[in-house]
């Protein structure tokens, strides 16, 4: 520390808004026995970014939201959902070219905002990741039960999860986590080929909806392409997306509005870009390789949603699109029952990689908080063969098993997106204020037009939040409360950063 240049952001800064410079952040990752292997390229991140942001929000969520709340103009939501993804890219990216460690908004946060914020945010990115994770593999699991009831074996329902309230559990979804689990702890390198294998095998199939559904096409689907707006039964009271209630809307479906709360529902479908900043740590060349591999998996999956969206609208009238499995029962619809199959079969191996990449974005996340004394530090120690994050990435996987195993998805997915778009707003913040704080430091991408990009950023997905239901603000502030409450009673007490302010003298 005592070799440092003081900076604004070091003066002055005490408690829990101690930050952890830049240097120290880099530092911390050379240590011997807290090393990752780095062995990612651009491309690795490219692929990752894909694997993870191709997964439920397309092959699901795109029928439920054309159905209920948009019609074909869901393409327009894509839209939508993309640029407030592409606005915090852009600061994401600059904070991880700057900062490149393991961890993800938490470490950038860490550097610029202290370590209150940055507690919150590792606390909320469990919401993103971990969550997001348990909510694929029980999509996962659905498409599995579909391809084997077509195969003529129904399996059983009270290991198929919890459904209409009844009890039950998600076998299938329990085991994907678990073997997930396993594959991550042998090795990165390991993953990371399975991941390019099933990453090709979901691009496949997205572009053969795109190629082959094209020719089923009617033009006759596409209208009305914005479906006029039209109040909702008890879509009021907590239901109702917070943006309704606060300016006092008629709580309506369809029509302009329904292309926002489409959007808000279908960003679920772009999480997970972000996770290539998570893994900076184990790139070769964080600083020119991370940019290029968020803004580059996100432009090619916002083509690829969009030209998925409008076949599909195309092919059926949105009233009869299934909710399930939308993508294949268009297919199955238009007397096409093989190259339904074949899209579910692509569908179930793509959203393996999306667990799997969610699963390790989530334990270097805790990796990294771990090494930093805000969790126990025993899960910071990287396994002495394979290189990984071994304990934490067990803790968690166990976790979001059993979380996936009990948790019906709809619920989950909302407050996945609220917790992601949070963490985006203090990203876009955190640009901002590293600028000011440290504007020394070498940036290998910079965010263009500061600050108006991280205002615009901030603003935007603050309008998506608000078009989140009310009840889904209730359990985000619920799950913040809590973490704030561990913050006080574990992490404040055994922080690293703390600990050699104290010895040093200082803080
Ligand atoms: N974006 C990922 C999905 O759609 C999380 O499943």
């Amino acid at each position: 520390m005592a070799t440092e240049r003081p900076t604004r952001n070091d003066r002055g800064r005490s408690g829990v808004f101690r930050t952890k410079t830049v240097e120290q952040s880099i530092r911390d990752t050379e240590e011997p026995e807290h090393v990752l292997k780095k062995s990612l390229s651009a491309l690795d991140l490219t692929v990752f970014g894909v694997g993870v942001v191709i997964g439920t929000g397309i092959f699901v969520l795109t029928g439920k939201v054309a159905k209920e709340t948009a019609g074909p103009s869901v393409a327009l939501s894509f839209v939508l959902a993309g640029i407030v993804c592409a606005l915090a890219a852009l600061c994401y990216a600059e904070f991880a070219s700057t900062v490149p460690v393991a961890g993800s908004a938490y470490t950038f946060s860490y550097a610029s905002l202290g370590e209150l914020p940055a507690w919150i945010i590792g606390w909320d990115l469990i919401l993103e990741l971990a969550l997001g994770c348990a909510v694929v593999s029980v999509g996962w699991s659905g498409y599995i039960r579909s391809l084997l009831d077509t195969a003529g074996w129904h399996f059983p329902a009270a290991l198929s999860g919890p459904h209409h309230g009844d009890f039950g559990f998600d076998l299938l979804a329990c085991l994907l986590v678990l073997v997930l689990t396993g594959i991550l702890i042998a090795g990165m390198k390991l993953s990371s080929r399975v991941t390019a294998v099933v990453v090709g095998v979901k691009v496949t199939v997205v572009l053969l909806v795109i190629i082959a559904g094209s020719f089923f096409v009617s033009g006759a689907n596409y209208d009305p392409f914005i479906p006029p707006s039209q109040g909702t039964a008890g879509g009021s009271g907590l239901a109702a997306p917070l943006s309704q209630l606060l300016f006092g809307f008629t709580p309506s479906q369809f029509g302009v509005m329904g292309i926002f709360s489409a959007a808000a529902v279908v960003f679920f479908a772009f999480i997970g870009f972000d996770i290539v900043a998570t893994a900076a740590e184990e790139t070769h060349n964080p600083q020119r390789d991370v940019p290029r591999g968020i803004l580059g998996s996100l432009a090619i999956c916002t083509v690829l949603y969009v030209a998925v969206s409008i076949v599909v609208t195309g092919m059926e009238k949105y009233t009869r699109l299934s909710v399930d499995a939308p993508l294949a029962d268009a297919f199955k619809d238009a007397g096409q029952p093989f190259w339904a199959g074949l899209i579910s079969f692509g569908a179930a191996v793509g959203l393996t990689a999306v667990c799997m990449i969610l699963l390790l974005g989530q334990s270097r996340v805790f990796f990294a908080m771990s090494r930093d004394g805000l969790l126990p530090r025993v899960f910071s120690t990287v396994h002495p063969r394979f290189g990984t994050p071994y304990r934490s990435t067990l803790l968690l996987g166990g976790i979001v098993a059993v979380v996936a195993g009990f948790t019906s998805i709809d619920v989950l997915a909302e407050l996945v997106n609220i917790g992601t778009l949070f963490a985006f707003i203090v990203v876009a913040l955190g640009v901002i204020l590293l600028r000011r704080a440290r504007p020394d430091l070498p940036r290998a991408f910079r965010t263009p037009f500061v600050p108006a990009v991280p205002v615009l950023s901030v603003l935007a997905s603050l309008w998506l939040m608000l078009n989140l239901p009310a009840e889904t603000w209730l359990r985000f502030a619920v799950w913040m409360a809590l973490g704030v409450v561990v913050y006080f009673a574990y992490g404040k007490r055994h922080s690293r950063v703390a600990a050699e302010a104290a010895r040093s003298g200082g803080r």
